[in-house]
């Protein structure tokens, strides 16, 4: 039986495996690291919802999505930047949870970087009404001109404003493997540049 108990292994060892697959998520829309839970507060109570992965920095260690810049999380961010996210790998069998603080970035160098890296298609996201408001209809919340077409660049460039990048610099990475013989669970915990790493009981 193969498992997780089988070889020694390092704390160094379970961290370069969590990169690993943060690189992937970013990279693979098929993979499980693609669509993490983001959390963060909203008077007190936690709020979660899947978003995609869109950048992974190793050093120092940070994480980014894309959102609207009219949705409730910026403001959830603005009045407290603590964030969550949680990572499932179902094939290796491990869960990461990170936690950090997060930083908005609506017109700066990285929000443009962004930008510019989305496909016209992608954008009618953010030509469109920000998310969680109420409609009488269902609704897509886009102009009904653009459901079924890419808009053209000049007309995609109407998103721009509304385009944020959140980004998420990691302060904490709980580790849990699972294993049938015993599960494994490992924390690192960066505080002024320094990482310090502890075994947990899982
Ligand atoms: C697979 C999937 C991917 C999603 N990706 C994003 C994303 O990258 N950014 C985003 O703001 N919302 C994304 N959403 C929608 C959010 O889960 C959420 O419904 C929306 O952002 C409203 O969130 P808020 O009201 O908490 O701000 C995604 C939803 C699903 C199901």
């Amino acid at each position: 039986m193969s498992g997780i108990w089988q070889k020694p292994v390092s704390h160094g060892d379970i961290l370069k495996k969590v990169w690993k697959h943060m690189d992937l998520g970013v990279l693979q829309s098929k993979h499980p690291f693609h669509t993490p839970v983001f959390g963060t507060v909203c008077d007190g109570a936690p709020e979660l919802r899947v978003v995609v992965l869109r950048r992974f920095w190793r050093s120092p260690a940070r994480l980014a999505f894309h959102a609207h810049s009219g949705s409730p999380k910026l403001a959830h961010i603005r009045s407290n930047p603590t964030v969550n996210w949680v990572f499932y790998h179902p094939g290796e069998n491990f869960q990461a949870r990170i936690s950090g603080l997060a930083q908005i970035h609506l017109d700066d160098e990285l929000a443009d970087e962004q930008w510019d890296a989305t496909s016209l298609f992608a954008r009618r996201c953010y030509i469109g009404k920000a998310p969680s408001g109420v409609s009488k209809k269902p609704t897509h919340g886009m102009p009904d001109e653009i459901v079924n077409r890419e808009p053209t660049p000049e007309e995609s460039r109407e998103g721009r404003k509304n385009f944020a990048v959140i980004s998420t610099q990691i302060v904490k990475v709980d580790v849990m493997e699972l294993d049938v013989r015993g599960h494994r669970r490992s924390l690192f915990e960066w505080s002024n540049g320094e990482l310090a790493m502890k075994w947990l009981t899982p």
